[in-house]
């Protein structure tokens, strides 16, 4: 998940979460693998071991696979699939990242041995994404052993990137598009405390650029501090209705980096800050721009000429797909790679794990959520490629 942040609110259909059955038979497979690629790195640019490992795994599997290699990299997507295939495209691509934030934190594991569900796994990755990268492929290898699947429904893609700037999931979007290769659906991995997202905010990122005038610090009306004006802008920004709805909440501004000015005895001449907003608004395409909008006429009721505002990229909200019978739902306040991916497809997002302790130096997963992961990921996969045998679908609920 890009950048920790909570999780809004829930809305439950009344409807218990996926359980796993007590002892599962892929209880050891799904934990030495799962422990296999947590050992293993994989921080944002240094993703190529994990791959390589990924590569080998899921063909010694019985999966195709294929590393796809981004532009003028040595980094490459994983994307694998069951053989044979009788056309080049799968109609349910199954994905997430397999980079992480830094810094690592080595694999453990406390509470009961042999694992039980209660079973703590510690560790960074563990949860984000790891634990969907485990959780997916069990469920993946589960329904083909159990001859559910075929090589044209489902195809497995593990990207890299998605911490930083999403460039693998970009990469893998572009090449679908040129082979004509777009998949029906897409299954997003990321830690959703196992309930299968209705949505998540947008997110917007700005620089504000602050002009003020130099002077001697003896002598503020001399000149004109971009310090003090930033500062009262970021208050009034902070505290401004810059955008809220009753799915999503609020708009939400961190102000991430700040900088100004020369010298103590110095009127700083120039002054910035950069923000990562969580966007409340919809649509996807352009909902952000309402909210720059706001943004900038904050600013300039501030001051109408110190300021320059820059926001590089931005989407509104993003809805994901949660009429599936049997999850509890919620909306999820952080950035994914779903916008990535372009197409006309059904999106659902889902994954193992609490993002409240993703990110952190305390990231972990249980064994239980593991496994009842895999089960929720099976479910989701059959639901996609037959859902008119599904139960009857409801209108999705926005709470
Ligand atoms: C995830 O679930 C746990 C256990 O039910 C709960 O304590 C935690 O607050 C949940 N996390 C979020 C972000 O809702
Ligand atoms: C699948 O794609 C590869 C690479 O683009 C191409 O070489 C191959 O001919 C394609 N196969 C089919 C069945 O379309
Ligand atoms: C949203 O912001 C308003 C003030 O603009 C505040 O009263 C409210 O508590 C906030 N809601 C949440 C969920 O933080
Ligand atoms: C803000 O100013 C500092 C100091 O001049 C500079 O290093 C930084 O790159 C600036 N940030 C942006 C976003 O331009
Ligand atoms: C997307 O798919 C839906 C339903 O499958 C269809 O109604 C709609 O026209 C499609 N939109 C585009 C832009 O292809």
């Amino acid at each position: 998940m890009k950048n920790l942040s909570a999780l809004l609110f829930s809305c439950s259909f009344g409807a218990v979460a996926v359980r796993a059955q007590s002892t599962p038979s892929y209880r050891d497979k799904l934990l030495s693998f799962h422990k296999s690629i947590v050992e293993i790195p994989s921080i944002s640019g240094t993703e190529p071991a994990v791959g390589n490992f990924l590569i080998d795994y899921l063909t010694e599997q019985g999966l195709a696979t294929e590393r796809q290699f981004l532009p003028s990299s040595n980094r490459f997507n994983v994307l694998a699939w069951p053989q044979p295939r009788a056309s080049n495209r799968s109609r349910i691509v199954v994905t997430t990242h397999m980079d992480v934030v830094p810094p690592y934190f080595s694999y453990s594991r406390s509470g009961p041995e042999p694992p039980t569900a209660e079973t703590v796994i510690a560790g960074r990755g563990t949860s984000d994404a790891k634990g969907s990268v485990a959780a997916q492929t069990l469920a993946v290898l589960e329904l083909l052993a159990a001859g559910s699947v075929s090589g044209d429904d489902v195809m497995l893609v593990f990207v890299v990137g998605e911490e930083v700037n999403g460039d693998g999931m970009i990469h893998f979007s572009n090449v679908m598009a040129q082979r004509g290769t777009r998949p029906n659906v897409a299954i997003f991995g990321e830690p959703t405390n196992s309930t299968l997202a209705c949505g998540h905010k947008g997110g917007m990122a700005c620089n504000v650029f602050a002009k003020g005038r130099s002077g001697h610090s003896g002598y503020p009306a001399s000149g004109k501090s971009a310090n003090e004006v930033l500062m009262r802008a970021l208050v009034k920004v902070i505290d401004a209705d810059l955008g809220n709805s009753e799915v999503y909440g609020n708009t939400t501004v961190n102000v991430g980096l700040m900088a100004g000015g020369v010298a103590p005895n110095v009127i700083p001449a120039a002054a910035n800050a950069s923000l990562a907003i969580r966007v409340a608004l919809g649509p996807q395409a352009n909902g952000h721009l309402i909210v720059r909008d706001r943004l900038q006429e904050v600013l300039t009721s501030v001051d109408a000429e110190a300021f320059t505002l820059e926001c590089p990229f931005g989407f509104g909200v993003v809805e994901t797909n949660c009429d599936v019978e049997g999850f509890e739902t919620d909306i999820m306040a952080y950035g994914t790679d779903i916008p990535r991916l372009q197409g006309n497809h059904t999106r659902y997002l889902y994954g193992p794990g609490d993002i409240l302790r993703a990110h952190t130096a305390d990231e972990s997963i249980t064994v239980g959520e593991l496994e009842s992961a895999v089960e929720g990921y099976k479910k989701l996969i059959l639901h996609a490629i037959e859902p008119a045998k599904s139960k009857k679908p409801k209108k999705p609920k926005r709470c």
